[in-house]
This record gives structure tokens, sequence and C-alpha cells, in this order.
């Protein structure tokens, strides 16, 4: 990942003289803003994001903290929203040749990121956009219009798990890997990308009750026990239901099989390709399983993160 310091704007780098910052995972250092934790890059794309970008009524933004299965979102409502211009039976699908990613731009990672000004001529309406953004950091004009939000949530152990792996594929070898201890000890103070994990889940928690039109809360691991029931809710929620000629026709099932770890992770472009803003494709798909996380941390880290897990989210009737 670029972090260099050169793009930054004036009011970016005047900004994050005054932040709380602490060491990073990767090389560079994270600042708190807003509560929570950035890279520099990514700083400056929140900025850029709530400084410039205008939201229309009928966009549609996939929420997630880094390591969350952002990918598998991306892929599924992409697929979902364009089935009839794509149909996923079809050999020239996009997620056949393009990183979900590609597909589904993060504001802040991809259309503002490094002073980007970004053109929207070429997308389709509704337009589909993601961000690991914290609810309190979005863009005014998305929190005052009727767009949607999806939220997709994993447990705290495999995302922890996940985003370790994740980190230590980033880091030059020169410094070698990051250590489980030093990452579960960050993740724990809340010092992870976009963390506290508990309170960005919890602000778009309270969202999807207080608006449950505008915010749909979805869990990985819900999605991974029950994925038709899931695919369903989420394209109903999106404003594209499957009929029930579709549901005859196996659509759903397509989408799904399409969408898996197995299928993805299995193409030359997740297996050799890069993204557009350079990371390796295959950086993003490691296991895709629910519970990969007790082959990594002890016992007591288990119960460490569950006490935390139960103190942050106590009477707000949120288990993950
Ligand atoms: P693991 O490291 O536990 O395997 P993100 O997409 O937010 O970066 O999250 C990456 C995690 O989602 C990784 O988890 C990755 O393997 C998993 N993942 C990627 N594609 C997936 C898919 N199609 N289905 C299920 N999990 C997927």
């Amino acid at each position: 990942l670029h972090e260099d310091q050169n793009e930054l704007s004036q009011e970016c780098r005047h900004l994050m003289s005054s932040l709380p910052r602490d060491k990073g995972w990767v090389v560079n250092h994270l600042f708190n803003y807003q509560g929570f934790w950035h890279t520099t890059r990514q700083l400056q794309g929140v900025l850029a994001s709530q400084k410039l970008f205008q939201a229309q009524q009928t966009d549609l933004f996939l929420v997630t903290t880094p390591k969350s299965g952002t990918t598998w979102l991306k892929a599924m409502a992409f697929a979902i929203l364009n089935r009839d211009r794509y149909p996923c039976n079809n050999d020239h699908h996009p997620l056949l040749y393009s990183n979900p990613h590609d597909l589904v731009p993060f504001l802040e990672l991809k259309l503002y990121v490094d002073n980007n000004v970004p053109d929207f001529t070429n997308f389709v309406s509704p337009r589909l956009f993601s961000t690991h953004m914290p609810y309190i950091s979005l863009p005014d004009s998305i929190k005052n219009s009727k767009c949607k939000i999806v939220y997709l949530c994993r447990n705290p152990r495999d995302t922890l798990i996940s985003l370790w792996h994740f980190t230590n594929k980033l880091r030059p070898k020169t410094i070698g890997n990051i250590s489980l201890e030093e990452a579960f000890e960050k993740f724990c103070k809340g010092v992870s990308l976009c963390g506290p994990f508990w309170d960005h889940v919890l602000e778009y928690w309270k969202q999807s009750l207080e608006m449950p039109e505008r915010v749909l809360f979805v869990k990985y691991e819900e999605i991974k026990e029950e994925p038709k029931v899931h695919l369903n809710r989420l394209a109903k929620f999106l404003g594209y239901p499957f009929s029930v000629e579709e549901e005859k026709l196996g659509v759903v099932d397509e989408i799904l099989n399409l969408c898996s770890f197995d299928s993805l992770s299995n193409l030359m472009v997740n297996r050799m390709g890069k993204l557009l803003t350079g990371e390796d494709n295959k950086a993003f798909f490691r296991k895709g399983e629910v519970g990969d996380s007790g082959n990594y941390l002890t016992p007591e880290m288990i119960q460490h993160l569950d006490v935390i897990t139960e103190n942050k989210f106590i009477g707000y009737g949120l288990e993950v």
C-alpha cells in the first residue's frame, strides 16, 4: 500500500499533526480521526470523500470493517443488481474477469484516494459503492439522503485473524511479520484499521434498528449458514427481489455459486491479477471459513475478546 505523505493534501497534513497517533500494523502510523483509526492514505480519502462526494437518493453502499467479507458482499450485490445485463450463467460475466473491488469501488480507498478526481460518467443507476468508513465519518450527503446501506459484520475473532494474515502479506519482507500477540493487543485496544472494531459495528447496528428501511445489518456467519435466505434478503433490501420465476430457474443458486469462495478464488484474475490500486487480488482470498481463529487464538485470548464483546454490546441485543 502506498502511504506516501507527499501525496497528502495540505489540509490532511495539517489535521494529522493534531490527531492522536499510534504504531500501525504495516509500517506507518495510524491516526485517530472522529474516534477511529486510519492510515494516512485512508484518512486523506475519508477527508476528500467528506468534502466532495455528492450522494444520489438511489445510491447503494456496502459497508464493512476490513476483513469482514467485503469482497464476497461486493460480488453478491454486483451480481444481484446486474443480473439482467449480465446473467450469471454467461461466460462473459464481469465477475469472471475482474476482482469485485474493481467492480464496486471504495469511496476513500479508490475513488477519492491520493487526491483522485473521480469520474462518475460511466456509473449506471443505481450506483453501487463501498466504504470502510465508520458511520460518524460518512459524508453528510449520504447521511442526509435516502440511499441504502448494507452493513456486513463478522465475528471479532475471525476478523482479527484474517486481518493479521492480511497485514503480514502487506508488510515488507525486511521487517518480517507482526506477531499474533502484538496484533491481538492492538486489536483489543481498538487500534486496528477502522477500529475500534466494536464501535464500528455498534454504530451501524444502532442505525439499522433506528432506520431498518435504510440500513440492513447482515452477519458473515449467517450468510455462510443459510446463503439462500440471506441472498434473498439482500436482493429484496436492495430493491431487486428475485421473482418466483427466477427462483424456479435457479438464478439464486447461480449467483451463490458464482460468488462462492471456491469459484472466485480459483479464477485466473484472482490468482494472478492485481487491483487497479496495486494490491494482489489473491490477498483477498485466504480460507473463507467460520471459526478458523480457533486454530490460532489461545482459549485465554478468545475469552478476553468475548469479554470485550459482551461489555461493548451489552444492552444492544447484538450477538456476534
Ligand atoms: P479469511 O482470511 O478468514 O479467509 P475482506 O473481503 O473484507 O477483505 O475479507 C476477507 C475475508 O473474506 C477473508 O477471510 C477471505 O478469505 C474471505 N472471503 C473472500 N471471498 C469470500 C467468499 N467469496 N466467500 C466467503 N469468504 C470470502
